[in-house]
């Protein structure tokens, strides 16, 4: 059955619109793995926007089922990543201006360096994925840079405009995670689910897990972080043909 890592940045955003104490995302992370998600994921940025440093220390202590630490390939997060030691580090793409991770890590533009920090992590036992398009050029560079897992970026399907659109993307991403277990990578996809548009790509059968943030903390806010969660993981059992 595919695995549900939930992103707890949201919570964090809400917190520091305050710059307070609550909601806690180590808090809500506690309540997530209750809820029977597989991981809890944090994307720690430069401008520490959201996640604090404080969080990943704590969420490092208290998480039972799997940190997902997200990050850009920088030497201050290679830094915090080897001291921290989460079972898994996602590298990202980061720009200060946007509002989300925008699009997809360019591995294929810079595979060496990208080659070193995955090896620099991997050497202290974290597994590596690469967030990336699902474009053939990012998986067979993702595959040379020597990456454990590669993330598919599903923000392209999460956005098309009509059913017809998002059956192109849905194919893309089919055809990118056949692929990746082709080149020996082992396969995640977030960005952008949410209830309705999950089953298809929960359903694709390389996928291991997924990502998801916003939708989730976004249903929580009215109906509780267990139901959401629930709610989610029943989303991705139904496979809903065609999503819409
Ligand atoms: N995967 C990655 C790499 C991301 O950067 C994000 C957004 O932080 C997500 C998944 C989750 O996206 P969303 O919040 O749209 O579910």
């Amino acid at each position: 059955m595919v695995g549900l890592c939930v992103n707890v940045d949201h919570i964090a955003t809400i917190r520091q619109a305050r710059r307070g104490q609550e909601p806690d995302p180590v808090q809500a992370a506690v309540l997530v793995e209750l809820a029977g998600a597989s991981g809890i994921t944090v994307h720690l940025r430069e401008d520490r926007r959201h996640i604090q440093d404080r969080d990943v220390e704590l969420l490092r202590r208290l998480v039972k089922t799997k940190l997902n630490l997200e990050m850009a390939a920088t030497e201050e997060m290679i830094r915090i990543a080897l001291a921290l030691k989460p079972e898994m580090v996602t590298l990202v793409p980061e720009r200060r201006e946007e509002l989300t991770t925008e699009g997809g890590l360019d591995v294929h533009g810079h595979v060496d360096e990208v080659g070193r920090c995955v090896r620099r992590l991997r050497e202290d036992g974290i597994v590596v994925s690469l967030f990336i398009d699902p474009e053939r050029d990012q998986l067979s560079a993702a595959a040379r840079a020597g990456a454990d897992f590669v993330e598919l970026h599903t923000g392209s399907y999460a956005e098309a405009r009509d059913y017809k659109a998002q059956q192109v993307e849905l194919t893309r991403l089919i055809q990118s995670a056949t692929v990746g277990r082709e080149l020996s990578l082992r396969i995640n996809a977030g960005h952008g689910l949410d209830y309705r548009n999950v089953g298809p790509v929960a359903a694709i059968p390389e996928v291991e897990e997924l990502s998801i943030g916003h939708s989730i903390i976004a249903r929580a806010v009215l109906v509780g972080l267990e139901r959401a969660i629930h709610e989610m993981l029943a989303a991705m059992e139904k496979d809903g043909a065609g999503g819409r």
